[in-house]
């Protein structure tokens, strides 16, 4: 079980629409070394086609250092062939980064609040509602399955750069 080699912007894959799957069991090895590979790279989301696998499965991981100001933790959690549905019109910026995307980081709008279904490692359907940066790493992970990266959904370019200055400077901007 390998930690697997991240695309990074440009690579092709990353633009792509990641396909359907269609046999749960076809995805559980490719799942268990994305969770590897999340944990070593210490991110919070990955989805398939940042690992040139282009299927639709995304992992999760929202500890309590990472979340919003009493959001509840978010275990580890895969899910297959998400689908998302926004809850009311509200959206708000907030900095994200993205492992295919080192080193920078930017502000991008998203809806606050989504619904979720999709299935789980064992073909289960799982669904709920998420809010806070569970909801946020939710629609940054479900747009790589569309090939669209964070920057395409930036609004505000003064609101982009390295996370070194960011962290310096702006944290308290948004
Ligand atoms: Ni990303």
């Amino acid at each position: 079980m390998p930690i697997l080699k991240i695309a990074r912007m440009g690579h092709p894959i990353l633009l792509q629409r990641a396909a359907e799957v269609a046999d749960v069991a076809s995805v559980q090895d490719l799942i268990k070394d994305m969770v590897l590979t999340l944990t070593d790279a210490g991110g919070i989301g990955l989805a398939a086609p940042q690992v040139h696998e282009s299927h639709r499965v995304i992992l999760i991981s929202v500890p309590p250092s990472r979340g919003e100001c009493d959001e509840p933790e978010t275990p580890l959690t895969a899910l297959i062939n998400p689908v998302l549905t926004p809850m009311g019109q509200e959206q708000v910026a907030g900095w994200e980064g993205c492992l295919s995307i080192p080193g920078l980081r930017g502000a991008v709008p998203r809806y606050t609040a989504v619904r979720f279904e999709g299935l789980d490692m064992c073909g289960e359907p799982i669904s709920g509602e998420a809010r806070g940066m569970m909801a946020r790493v939710l629609q940054h992970e479900v747009d790589h399955l569309d090939g669209i990266l964070y920057p395409m959904r930036m609004q505000d370019f003064s609101q982009f750069g390295f996370d070194e200055e960011i962290g310096r400077y702006a944290l308290n901007q948004i």
